[in-house]
């Protein structure tokens, strides 16, 4: 049973002392919490998969302290092969770590023959990120070397970003989770990597906008097509499911008739909890006669999005413990910036 301590010396300390001996812990990061484990000890990598019940396909990041600064720094570090990168490349690089790190952007660059292959499942590059969060950095400084860390969720459910969700995810299966509080970004890092032909793919949208990263770069993301080899091999179609049915809206809960209700399924009697991206499109009194309303949560009621990112995955558990029948989500009237992370969760989060 895991036990959820707050941060402090002692906490930080007993933190070390899990992660020396091999065991995973919960720690906080900006994002989501983590499933922090010794990235250079291959059993405590492997209770990472195991815990997560995660694929072995699904290559994990590296965290790193706060400190590299540019290429030359990270390569110092014995995670990445910098020789492998192009000149033009390398300088764009050097200009995203000098802007973004910490911070939730992921690089996936050409592993060190150091990189144990269970970390990059085989592949031959390697996802290093430096988190920007106060207690994951003195984690990482007290433990004194790098930590891989997914998310501390079960594999193909909700992210969790707050102390109390990993432990109902993992709890059983961990012996500490470090508290820091609910995540401020609320949405995994943005992961990027290097283009066969050059430039850089957008792997995985999340917590810093594309566009930010573009205008770093001075050139557009490339994003691969889902099935080429280049995709994350994690981004699978079905992820960030609740236990309760997930359906996404084509269209506002205003223009649904009694024919799209029964479309998808919804009948008066339907348990249903509504999730509200943007708007003030329900208010507190809404109640409907095409299926028996159980709850609701808007993400943010001033389309901000760094507001709804933040509420996302906490609002979809908070729906998911209702024991509706149904979750029904309004389409994301937005495109760009952050909503392009949030659709990704919510279409994810729909596939089954
Ligand atoms: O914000 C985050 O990134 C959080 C916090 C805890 O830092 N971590 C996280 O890890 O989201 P995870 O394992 O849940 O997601 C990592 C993603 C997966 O989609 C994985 O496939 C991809 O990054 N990835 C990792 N290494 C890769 C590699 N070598 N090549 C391509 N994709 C990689
Ligand atoms: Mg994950």
């Amino acid at each position: 049973m895991a036990v959820i301590l707050g941060p402090s010396k002692e906490s930080i300390e007993q933190a070390k002392t899990l992660l020396s001996s091999g065991k995973p812990i919960g720690f906080p990061t900006e994002t989501v919490y983590g499933l922090a484990a010794d990235a250079g000890n291959e059993s405590a990598i492997l209770s990472v998969y195991q815990v997560k019940a995660r694929p072995s396909f699904d290559p994990l990041i590296v965290h790193i302290a706060n400190g590299a600064k540019n290429l030359k720094e990270l390569a110092a570090l014995n995670l990445i092969d910098s020789s492998k990168i192009d000149a033009q490349r390398s300088s764009q690089i050097n200009t995203l770590m000098k802007r973004f790190w910490p911070g939730p952007l992921t690089l996936i660059l050409p592993k060190h023959q150091s990189v144990s292959d269970l970390i990059t499942s085989g592949l031959s590059m390697v996802g290093i990120r430096m988190p920007d969060h106060p207690v994951a950095q003195s984690i990482l400084k007290e433990f004194g070397r790098p930590l891989v860390a997914p998310s501390a969720n079960r594999f193909g459910r909700i992210s969790p970003t707050s102390a109390k969700h990993v432990d109902e995810e993992l709890g059983d299966l961990i012996e500490l989770i470090v508290d820091g509080g609910d995540c401020e970004r609320g949405v995994e890092s943005t992961v990027i990597g290097l283009a066969d032909d050059g430039g850089f793919n957008l792997l995985r949208p999340g917590s810093l906008a594309a566009e930010d990263i573009e205008s770093a770069l001075g050139e557009a993301l490339k994003v691969p097509s889902a099935k080429s080899k280049a995709a994350s091999p994690g981004t699978l179609a079905s992820h960030y499911a609740p236990e309760s049915k997930f359906v996404l809206l084509k269209k506002q809960l205003s223009s649904m008739n009694a024919c799209d209700w029964s479309a998808i399924g919804i009948t008066a009697k339907t348990k249903t909890a509504l999730l509200i991206p943007c708007g003030k499109h329900v208010d507190a009194n809404f109640t409907s006669t095409h299926f028996e309303l159980v709850g609701t949560r808007t993400l943010s009621a001033r389309d901000d999005e760094q507001e709804a990112s933040k509420n996302l995955f906490r609002s979809m558990r908070e729906l998911d413990a209702l024991d509706a029948d149904v979750i029904v989500c309004e389409p994301v009237l937005y495109d760009g910036g952050l909503w392009i992370a949030i659709k990704d969760r919510l279409k994810r989060a729909a596939t089954r």
